[in-house]
C-alpha cells in the first residue's frame, strides 16, 4: 500500500476531550451513578500490626441510613485464585476481610454501607475495633533485607581496587506517593452473577482479571469501565483492596455500592514509590573513564509481597563500564505494597548515578558533559547488542547550546544574585519503555465516519487525542470524523497504560487495524466496475479527507461513503494488533534525555528555587507535540517534587503515615515552577515499532532530581545525597 499523507500526526492539536474535561462533562470513577446506589466507607486499621480482637458495630448500625457493616467476622469467603500475568508482585496478596490479621497501618478492616455518603462516613467513625497490637517494623534501617538479586560482569571489586580514582557514596531517597488529583474510587454493580465496576484504573484488563480471580468468575462476567482518569502516575497499575471491598459490599447488599478513598486513605490503600538506600562505589582512570561500578540498593516492600522495579538496568547499560556488580535487596516491612511511580526505578537509579558522575567530574576538573561523553558506550554492554537509537550526544549538544551551559562557572559558590547563590547543573536520563502485545478494532461506517476502540486508558497523556491522530491519518479521515474509545474491558485487550508504552503499542495496533480497513476499501474500489478507481493499482491509491484517489491524480477517485453505499455495505471493520518487542531482540532499545537546570539557593535560609529547566529528549517520533509538552513539563514538575519536596513520613511507633494529606505532603505548586522547556530530537526510531515512537511519559521525570542536586552543588558547594533536598541540609 502507498504510505498515507500525515496530516494529524505531528500536528500540535488540542485534546479532543478537552471540552468534556473543562466543562465537567467527563465522568471520573466516583462521578458515575447508577440507580439505587449505596455508599461504602472503609474503616481502616489504626494499628500497624497485630490482630483484630473485636469489632463493635452496634452504634454504627443504629445510625440512620446505615444498612450494613461488613468485617472479617461476617464476610463471605473469597476465592482469591492465583492471578498470573497480573501486576500483583510475587507473594500472597492482601485478602480483604478474610481473617483477623492486621499487616499494616491503614489496612481495610471493615466497610460501612449506607444510603448516603454522610451516613456511611459517620457510621464508619462509630465502628469500634479493638486490636491486639504489636509494634510494626516500618524502619528500613532496622529491618532484615531479603537475599539480594544480583548482577555482575567482570570483577567489580578488582576493578575498584585497581582504579586510580575511587568514590564510595551513600544515597538515600524518600518514599513518595503519587498523589493524583482524582482519588481512587470504585462503583460496583452486580446483575445476577455478572459484575460491572466503574473504576479508576490504568489497566481495565488487569482489574478485570483480578476481580475474576478474587470472586471466581469467568472473565466475560466481569466488565470494567474507566473512561477518564484524573492522573495516576502509577497508582492505578494494579487493583487495590478497595475495589474488592466495593464489589463485595455490592454483592452482600444486592445493591450497587460506591467506595471512594479519602485523601488520607490513598496513602495507605494504593501503593507508593519505595524509599531507597543506595550505595554506589565507582572507580575510574585519571581521565574519568569508568573501570568499575558497584551498586547496592535496598528498597522497601511489604511483608506479604515482593515489589520489584527496574532499579538495576541503568547501572548495567548506561555508561561503558568493564566491571559492574549489583545487589538489589528488598526489605520487607509492615507497610502496604509499593507500586511503580513515574520513571519507576530509573528516577531513583539516575539520582545516584548522575549525582556521582557530577561528583567525579568535579573531582577531576572535567566538564560534566565531557566526562559523560568519555564514558559513552558503543553498544549495550549488558546485552552485547547495538542501540536502536541512542542520540545522547545530540541531547547534550543541543541542550548545552540552548541552555547556555558555557555560562556555568565550574567553581561552586561563584555566582550570586542578591541573597541567592546561583548554580547550573545537568544530568542524563534513560528509560526502558514497555513493548507488550496490544489489540485494537476499527469500524469505518458508510457515512464516512470511523470508530476505533481499545481497552487502554488515558490518565492524562492524551490517549484519546493521539490515537485519533494515528487513526485519522491511516484511514485518510479528518480528526472530526474519527472517534477513539477506550477504558472498557469489552474493547480489544491492551497492556497496562503505563511504562511509557501506550503510544507505541496501542498506536501500532490502531495503525494496523486502520491499514487493514483502508486496504479493504481500496480492494473493493479497484475491483468495482462502477468505481472510478476500477482497474487502478491498489498500491497507487491513497485516501485524503475520506476520499480515495490515485496518488498524483486527485481527480480520479471517490469517497468511502459512495463506495460503501453503492456496494450496500453498512461498514468495514478490522482488528489490528501489535505483537510486542521483537524476539529475539536485535537492538537495545531505550528512551534518552538530558536535563539542564538553574537553581537559586537562599544563602541564609537554605531554600532552593528552581529558576529554569530544559529537557532534551531522544524519544523517537512525536505524534502529538502539544501533548508531548504536557508530558515533559509535567514530568519535570514531578521531578522537582521528588528533588525538593516530596517525602512520605512514617511514625515508626505505630506505622502511621503522619503527613497523609496534601496539606502536609508537599508537592510543587505554581510558585515552585519556573520556566520549563522541552526539546525533542527530530526523527524516529525505525526499530521501535511501526510508528517509530519511543516512550516519553516516564523518562521526563528521570534525571530531574540529580540535575537539581548537581545545580545545588554548583551553587553552594554542598553535595546533598539525600532526597528530598531540604533547607536543613543547606544551612
Ligand atoms: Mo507509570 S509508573 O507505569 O504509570
Amino acid at each position: 500500500m502507498s504510505p498515507q499523507p500525515q496530516a494529524a500526526v505531528g500536528a500540535p492539536l488540542s485534546r479532543v476531550d478537552g471540552r468534556l474535561k473543562v466543562t465537567g462533562a467527563a465522568l471520573y470513577a466516583a462521578e458515575h451513578d447508577v440507580e439505587g446506589v449505596l455508599h461504602g466507607v472503609i474503616v481502616d486499621s489504626s494499628v500497624g500490626r497485630g490482630r483484630i480482637v473485636s469489632v463493635d458495630t452496634d452504634a454504627a448500625l443504629a445510625h440512620p441510613g446505615v444498612l450494613r457493616v461488613i468485617s472479617h467476622r461476617d464476610a463471605p469467603k473469597l476465592t482469591y485464585r492465583d492471578n498470573p500475568g497480573s501486576n500483583n508482585p510475587e507473594g500472597r496478596r492482601l485478602r480483604v476481610f478474610q481473617d483477623d490479621k492486621v499487616l499494616f497501618h491503614g489496612q481495610p478492616v471493615a466497610v460501612v454501607i449506607a444510603t448516603t455518603l454522610e451516613a456511611a462516613q459517620h457510621g464508619a467513625s462509630l465502628v469500634e475495633v479493638r486490636y491486639d497490637a504489636k509494634k510494626p517494623s516500618t524502619d528500613m534501617a532496622e529491618a532484615k533485607p531479603d537475599e539480594p538479586t544480583r548482577y555482575a560482569r567482570g570483577d567489580a571489586e578488582a576493578g575498584l581496587r585497581g582504579a586510580a580514582v575511587r568514590m564510595d557514596l551513600d544515597y538515600r531517597m524518600a518514599r513518595n506517593h503519587q498523589n493524583a488529583m482524582e482519588p481512587h474510587a470504585t462503583l460496583a454493580r452486580w446483575d445476577g452473577d455478572k459484575l460491572t465496576v466503574w473504576d479508576k484504573t490504568q489497566w481495565v484488563v488487569g482489574t478485570q482479571t483480578e476481580l475474576s480471580t478474587v470472586f471466581d468468575l469467568p472473565m466475560k462476567s466481569v466488565r470494567v469501565i474507566s473512561p477518564f482518569i484524573g492522573g495516576a502516575f502509577g497508582s492505578g497499575l494494579r487493583c487495590w483492596p478497595h475495589t474488592v471491598v466495593a464489589a463485595l459490599a455490592a454483592r452482600e447488599t444486592k445493591r450497587p455500592v460506591k467506595v471512594v478513598l479519602s485523601r488520607r486513605q490513598m496513602y495507605f490503600g494504593t501503593g507508593f514509590r519505595p524509599s531507597y538506600d543506595y550505595r554506589l562505589r565507582l572507580g575510574s582512570d585519571r581521565r574519568g573513564r569508568l573501570a568499575a561500578m558497584s551498586h547496592e540498593m535496598d528498597a522497601e516492600t511489604s511483608s506479604y509481597e515482593k515489589f520489584e522495579e527496574a532499579i538495576m538496568l541503568a547501572g548495567q547499560m548506561f555508561y561503558s563500564t568493564p566491571h559492574v556488580s549489583q545487589a538489589y535487596r528488598k526489605v520487607p516491612l509492615d507497610v502496604n505494597t509499593p507500586i511503580w511511580m513515574r520513571g519507576p526505578g530509573f528516577a531513583n537509579a539516575s539520582f545516584a548515578i548522575e549525582s556521582a558522575m557530577d561528583e567525579l567530574a568535579h573531582r577531576l576538573g572535567a566538564d560534566p558533559i565531557e566526562l559523560r561523553l568519555r564514558n559513552e558506550p558503543a553498544e549495550d554492554e549488558s546485552k552485547g547488542l547495538p542501540w536502536s537509537t541512542r542520540r545522547l550526544r545530540e541531547c547534550y549538544t543541543v541542550g548545552a547550546r540552548e541552555f547556555g551551559w558555557h555560562r556555568r562557572d565550574p567553581k561552586p559558590r561563584s555566582t550570586r544574585d542578591g541573597d541567592w547563590l546561583i548554580g547550573l547543573g545537568m544530568a542524563a536520563a534513560v528509560y526502558d519503555p514497555g513493548r507488550n502485545p496490544a489489540q485494537a478494532r476499527v469500524r469505518l461506517d458508510a457515512d464516512g465516519t470511523a470508530v476505533a476502540e481499545a481497552a487502554t486508558s488515558d490518565m492524562g497523556p492524551g490517549t484519546y487525542t493521539s490515537q485519533t491522530q494515528v487513526a485519522a491519518d491511516a484511514l485518510g479521515l479528518t480528526m472530526r470524523t474519527v472517534t477513539f474509545r477506550l477504558g472498557d474491558s469489552r474493547y480489544p485487550p491492551t497492556p497496562p497504560h503505563g511504562g511509557s508504552q501506550t503510544m507505541t503499542v496501542v498506536g501500532s495496533a490502531v495503525l494496523d487495524a486502520c491499514d487493514k480497513v483502508r486496504s479493504q476499501a481500496i480492494e473493493l474500489a479497484v475491483e468495482d466496475e462502477e468505481s472510478p478507481l476500477y482497474g487502478a493499482r491498489a498500491d497507487d491509491i491513497i485516501v485524503r479527507s475520506g476520499r480515495l484517489h490515485v496518488e498524483g491524480s486527485p481527480a480520479r477517485g471517490e469517497t468511502y461513503q459512495r463506495l460503501l453505499t453503492r456496494n450496500r455495505l453498512t461498514h468495514l471493520e478490522a482488528t489490528g494488533s501489535y505483537a510486542g518487542a521483537p524476539e529475539p531482540a536485535r537492538h537495545s532499545y531505550f528512551s534518552y534525555g538530558a536535563v539542564f537546570t538553574e537553581v537559586g539557593v537562599d544563602v541564609s535560609l537554605g531554600l532552593v528555587r528552581v529558576r529554569r529547566m530544559l529537557g532534551v529528549y531522544d524519544v523517537g517520533r512525536i505524534v502529538s507535540p502539544k501533548l508531548a509538552d504536557s508530558q515533559a513539563l509535567g514530568g519535570m514538575v514531578g521531578g522537582i517534587g521528588q528533588a525538593l519536596l516530596e517525602h512520605t513520613v512514617t511514625d515508626h511507633r505505630d506505622g502511621r503515615i503522619v503527613n497523609a494529606g496534601l496539606a502536609d505532603y508537599l508537592v510543587p505548586v505554581n510558585a515552585d515552577i519556573p520556566d520549563l522547556k522541552a526539546i525533542y530530537l527530530e526523527g524516529e526510531d525505525p526499530d521501535a515499532d511501526p510508528l517509530g515512537v519511543k516512550g516519553i511519559g516516564e523518562i521526563v521525570q528521570v534525571g530531574v532530581a540529580p540535575a537539581i542536586a548537581n545545580a545545588v552543588f554548583n551553587a553552594t558547594g554542598r553535595r546533598v545525597r539525600e532526597l528530598p533536598i531540604t533547607a536543613e541540609a543547606l544551612i
